[in-house]
């Protein structure tokens, strides 16, 4: 008579059949050559760990998730996690925290939030939807990173924080940062969802501020299929997050007596002593994410290698070309490899990706471009400083490839001999 477990792992092994001893084969064919901007990092071990939930029918946030939280929270020295179910969940609860009134110091209704103008989409919602006002400034147009001088510039006397976003994992010049926040006072908020794996001076991003964010979405650098998760050192402000994360409930946070404690009168089971949303990741995210914890940092060391490689490789193109540079004291994890092409080149970017493209290699723009000349923000009371031309120079001329833990010696070498391609067959080279 099979037991539970046998039937369990029967199943556990056709998975491991079906995926192949070493998972997914993305190796590069050049028979059927095709780069893509990603190529999912999960296999037979991350199905399993999300099946053996649905099979323990232990699907909804709990022992996994928390584990999750605190293994993420060591691995990177932080005493905080708190795992959410996308990177924009993680961006609003973070806001919604800072804006909410049981906030130590925190933001009130028409404070402003200065955000970079290359920056994604949910950085800048969840200001406009918790009532703030979000204020936007240029890159450093060397590292596509906000440009601190720019922070300085902007400030008014509602402005009450800032949110950085280091560009495709590139760190943000965070002394710079970090100094002027201190000089005015300003809360800072690290959107690292498409950071994971980068350092600054040593320290990881989204440690510079109170609370950090990162996502796990299929793309990124490991993967909770969708995910996120919000990291502090605070304990009050975790504590409120957790509260925030689930209905404004009780039931997530540490300290859960001292609510007890305050509310005799109210089953505390159903306690509820804030707002709050639903923004609970599954069990079964919080499980693979325990599995593709161990393997970030060999994803992110394949990243460093291509990009390093690339750089290399397509430095003698630079009358056409220049690309993003690796902030001073930072270590850059790479999330695709941006590349600007030049104003005087003799040719659009677009007929560059699409020459790209018709080889089978995906393109993308860079993040959301300049998120001021996106139509969503002008139903929103918002204020830009300057012209936001060195954003506007990357929305228009710059696009970016895949540069992920599958893109090998093969698929590079055949992405930079189509981009050799176009050249040749523009006479140029
Ligand atoms: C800078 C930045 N913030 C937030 C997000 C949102 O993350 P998610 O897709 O997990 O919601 C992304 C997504 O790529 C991003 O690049």
């Amino acid at each position: 008579m099979p037991t539970e477990a046998s039937l369990r792992e029967a199943v556990f092994k056709s998975v491991r059949d079906y995926c192949g001893a070493g998972g997914f084969d993305f190796s590069f064919n050049p028979d059927k050559p095709i780069v893509r901007l990603h190529e999912p990092t999960f296999a037979a071990d991350e199905i399993n760990a999300a099946l053996e939930c649905m099979l323990t029918t232990r699907v909804t946030m709990g022992a996994k998730v928390r584990e999750f939280e605190k293994a993420f929270a060591s691995h990177f020295g932080w005493r905080h996690g708190l795992m959410n179910n996308s990177g924009s969940s993680a961006n609003l609860l973070a806001v919604a925290a800072l804006a909410n009134p049981a906030c130590r110091d925190g933001f009130k209704p028409g404070d402003e939030i200065i955000v970079p103008a290359l920056s994604w989409s949910t950085t800048v919602w969840p200001i406009i939807q918790c009532g703030l006002v979000p204020v936007i400034v240029d890159i450093d147009p060397a590292t596509f990173n906000i440009d601190p001088n720019e922070i300085e510039k902007a400030i008014g006397p509602r402005t009450r924080g800032v949110m950085i976003v280091p560009v495709y994992g590139n760190p943000c010049a965070m002394d710079a940062i970090v100094d002027v926040c201190k000089r005015h006072n300003l809360e800072l908020i690290e959107d690292c969802c498409e950071a994971l794996g980068a350092y600054y001076d040593g320290k990881p991003v989204g440690k510079f501020g109170r609370v950090g964010t990162f996502s796990f979405y299929y793309s990124h650098h490991m993967t909770t299929l969708e995910g996120g998760i919000c990291v502090t050192d605070d304990f009050d402000f975790s504590e409120l997050m957790r509260i925030l994360r689930a209905h404004g409930w009780v039931r997530e946070v540490e300290d859960q007596q001292k609510w007890f404690d305050e509310h005799p009168e109210i089953d505390r089971r159903f306690l509820f002593v804030n707002v709050g949303y639903n923004l609970r990741p599954t069990e079964l995210q919080g499980a693979m994410g325990l599995v593709q914890l161990p393997k970030l940092a060999s994803y992110v060391e394949r990243r460093r290698q291509n990009a390093a490689w690339f750089r290399r490789e397509l430095a003698q193109y630079g009358d056409f070309f220049d690309f993003q540079e690796e902030t001073p004291k930072g270590l850059h994890s790479w999330f695709g490899f941006p590349i600007r092409v030049k104003a005087a080149a003799p040719f659009k970017v677009v007929e560059l990706t699409k020459s790209l493209n018709e080889a089978n290699i995906e393109t993308r723009p860079i993040i959301a471009g300049n998120i001021a000349r996106q139509p969503a923000l002008k139903m929103y009371d918002h204020r830009t400083v300057g012209d936001l031309k060195h954003s506007s120079a990357v929305m228009e001329g710059a696009f970016s490839f895949g540069n992920h833990q599958a893109v090998d010696a093969g698929a590079r070498t055949y992405v930079a001999g189509q981009i050799r391609t176009f050249l040749r067959s523009r006479g140029l080279i």
